[in-house]
């Protein structure tokens, strides 16, 4: 008796202390609001200051994790942190997928709410007192930009996003989703580099490198829109086909074939993820700041 009573009471702890399943794990979100928040026009940079918390010592990546956290207190913010397709279409399709799978609602996923929060941003500096608090508006945005850049974030809607695959990451026991969160960039960590910091180092020196030519085109969004989140999306469903479903199939082994072709996915990801991050706040904050000169 006593002894399942142990038991029980560690795996409940356990599973408290597993990371959430939902997006990046807290350092591809960190690693995504540090590139950001370095990109950051004057402008941009004041306005981010000024609606962080106190807490936050003007360190957007200290609350980008902010939005897997309150899931429990606004359960209807769940569904948008994703966008899932359906099976092997590997595209993403806005009138098809952006919906909450419980309640068929349409219009709840993570590309209506990249629109939703950065809209409820262009208020920020005006005149009428925005109906919004553009603190949670601004935590919302900065999550879901590096959600949608998480190729399982647009997996399929059975098997939620590789949630429900289990596989092997080397010896342990991992669901597939998770794998993509966290345990790549976690292998990265353990075996390239010092701590977080250098590897965004390792990744803002690409961004001014080896992706220099490519950099203005992720940027770039089109019909002079202050955010265009669909094609950030459909990459995301191309890249779950090519890189995250291919060879990993319920009980795979995952090991070092899968870890090396995988990890240049997920750093190219987590730099567009920060960007773009960039790139829509210097848009939603610069056209304010135009706007009230
Ligand atoms: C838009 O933001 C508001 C305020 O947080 C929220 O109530 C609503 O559900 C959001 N909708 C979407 C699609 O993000
Ligand atoms: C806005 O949201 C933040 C984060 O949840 C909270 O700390 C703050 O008190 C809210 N501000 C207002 C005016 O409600
Ligand atoms: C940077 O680019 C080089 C050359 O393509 C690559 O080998 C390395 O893994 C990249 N590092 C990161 C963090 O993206
Ligand atoms: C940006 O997108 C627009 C419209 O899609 C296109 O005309 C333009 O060439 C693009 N610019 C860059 C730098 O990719
Ligand atoms: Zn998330």
């Amino acid at each position: 008796m006593g002894c399942y009573r142990i038991q029980l009471v560690a795996i409940v702890s356990f599973m408290l202390l597993l990371p959430n399943t939902q997006g990046w794990g807290e350092e591809g979100h960190a690693i995504v609001c540090k590139i950001a928040q370095a990109r950051l026009s004057t402008a941009a940079a004041e306005a981010v200051k000024k609606l962080l918390p106190k807490s936050a010592n003007n360190d957007l990546s200290s609350k980008c994790s902010w939005a897997d956290n309150v899931r429990v207190v606004f359960p209807w913010s769940s569904p948008l942190h994703f966008a899932d397709t359906p099976d092997n279409v590997c595209k993403y399709k806005d009138t098809r997928d952006c919906l909450d799978h419980k309640t068929g609602t349409k219009g709840r996923c993570v590309v209506a709410a990249i629109t939703n929060y950065t809209n409820q941003l262009l208020d920020y500096g005006s005149e009428t007192k925005s109906k919004y608090n553009l603190t949670q508006s601004l935590l919302f945005l900065s999550h879901f930009m590096g959600d949608i850049h998480q190729p399982l974030h647009c997996g399929f809607v059975s098997d939620r996003g590789g949630n429900d695959i289990t596989v092997h990451w080397y010896k342990r026991k991992q669901n597939l989703h998770h794998v993509w969160d966290s345990s790549i960039i976690e292998t990265e960590l353990e075996r390239f580099y010092d701590d977080l910091d250098d590897f965004v180092d390792a990744i803002q020196k690409n961004i001014t490198k080896v992706w220099a030519d490519e950099v203005e085109e992720w940027e770039n969004c089109s019909n002079d829109d202050t955010s265009c989140p669909v094609p950030y999306a459909s990459e995301s469903a191309k890249d779950a086909c090519k890189w995250a479903y291919e060879g990993a199939t319920e009980d795979s082994v995952l090991e070092d074939d899968y870890f090396f072709s995988r990890f240049p996915i997920v750093n190219l990801r987590l730099a567009q993820g920060g960007v773009r991050l960039a790139a829509t706040l210097n848009r939603i904050f610069d056209t304010q700041f135009a706007m009230s000169v």
